[in-house]
């Protein structure tokens, strides 16, 4: 059996820098025409130059014969001014601003610490029509790690759409049914990103006979009946839920180590995992307006054009990749069994 659809795109990506953009962008570009490019570098990309110069470090490292368009996104800092805004705004490659709540995730230490120092830049934003993207976590410790995502919506999201009822907003890899309940409740101008491990994984996975590095990321897996919510989200045909892999490379050594890094890399494989999840729960007809269609009309751009294809063939991924020198980089399911395959 195969399937075919209208080529996908990633509204959710870490692409990173130099040697290992140099390993993961071929991956993400053999089955996405685009992708939205996350700015937490070190320093982050806060500046419209920054991620122009970004952007044509990505280009440049693409393989000769692939064709990937990298939409690009400044990192919100307290300092994000309302002319950096407006500068975005005019570009034609910055395509959102990403709010990391202070120290809520990797390299987001830059973010902000008080989100009514922004005012001003989101009040441009919404004037411009440019979108916010929020990690909806608080970072207060004292929160239950599990609990995080659903108190950002009370404490943060839900006060900030008051203050701004016509900003496009982004709810990035949501992972509980308090999201997913929230989003289909609010207006046409809330969207949100679902990841692949987020649909076929719960919590249990990092600690399924030990502990599992490989399945530690952030907002971390959640309870399985958030997970079961999540999944009736992306395939409900709501057009306000769409494709973001969230895939977040770290190599193997910063993953299994005392203080491991959060982030699951599924760039390798991520249709496929996506079609695994759409067909556990008979839906695989959803898959496209999810991949290919959702988020390309919630931004405002054109849908893509070409197809991609996927046969029902089990193959295992491999374990690792080679990955910054003498590292490796594990996959999600490193070295398991995939249902799906992409056919080049
Ligand atoms: C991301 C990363 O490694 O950059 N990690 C993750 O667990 N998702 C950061 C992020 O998106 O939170
Ligand atoms: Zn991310």
């Amino acid at each position: 059996m195969q399937i075919s659809l209208t080529r996908p795109d990633d509204w959710h990506l870490h692409l990173r820098d130099g040697a290992a953009l140099a390993t993961v962008l071929p991956h993400t570009a053999r089955q996405f025409a685009r992708a939205i490019v996350m700015p937490n570098l070190r320093p982050p990309v806060s500046t419209v130059a920054a991620a122009g110069e970004y952007r044509q470090r990505i280009i440049a490292a693409l393989p000769p014969a692939m064709a990937f368009e990298p939409l690009m996104t400044l990192y919100l800092t307290d300092r994000t001014s309302v002319d950096d805004i407006r500068r975005a705004a005019d570009s034609d490659f910055v395509h959102a601003v990403k709010l990391y709540p202070a120290g809520a995730t990797t390299n987001s230490d830059a973010g902000v610490s008080n989100l009514r120092q922004c005012d001003r830049a989101l009040a441009e934003m919404q004037r411009c029509g440019l979108p916010l993207l929020v990690h909806g976590e608080v970072t207060d410790p004292t929160i239950d790690v599990f609990d995080r995502e659903k108190a950002f919506i009370d404490a943060v999201l839900q006060p900030l759409l008051r203050r701004y009822p016509a900003l496009k907003v982004v709810f990035e890899h949501i992972t509980t049914s308090d999201a997913a309940d929230f989003v289909v409740a609010g207006g046409p101008l809330l969207g949100a990103t679902i990841t692949a491990h987020h649909l076929l994984y719960n919590r249990n996975a990092i600690f399924a006979g030990g502990i599992r590095p490989h399945h530690y990321c952030l907002p971390v897996l959640k309870r399985e009946s958030h997970r079961q919510a999540l999944l009736r989200a992306a395939t409900s045909g709501s057009r306000r839920f769409f494709l973001g892999t969230d895939s977040a490379p770290h190599a193997r050594t910063t993953k299994e180590v005392a203080c491991g890094c959060a982030g699951c890399y599924t760039a390798h494989a991520a249709l496929e995992l996506y079609a695994e999840a759409f067909e556990s729960v008979g839906a695989l007809d959803r898959l496209e307006a999810f991949a290919s269609f959702n988020g390309a009309d919630f931004y405002g751009l054109p849908r893509n054009s070409g197809k991609v294809s996927l046969a029902r063939d089990d193959w295992r991924t491999p374990t690792e990749f080679a990955y910054l020198g003498g590292d490796t980089l594990v996959p999600l399911r490193a070295g398991e069994l995939l249902r799906w395959r992409m056919l080049d």
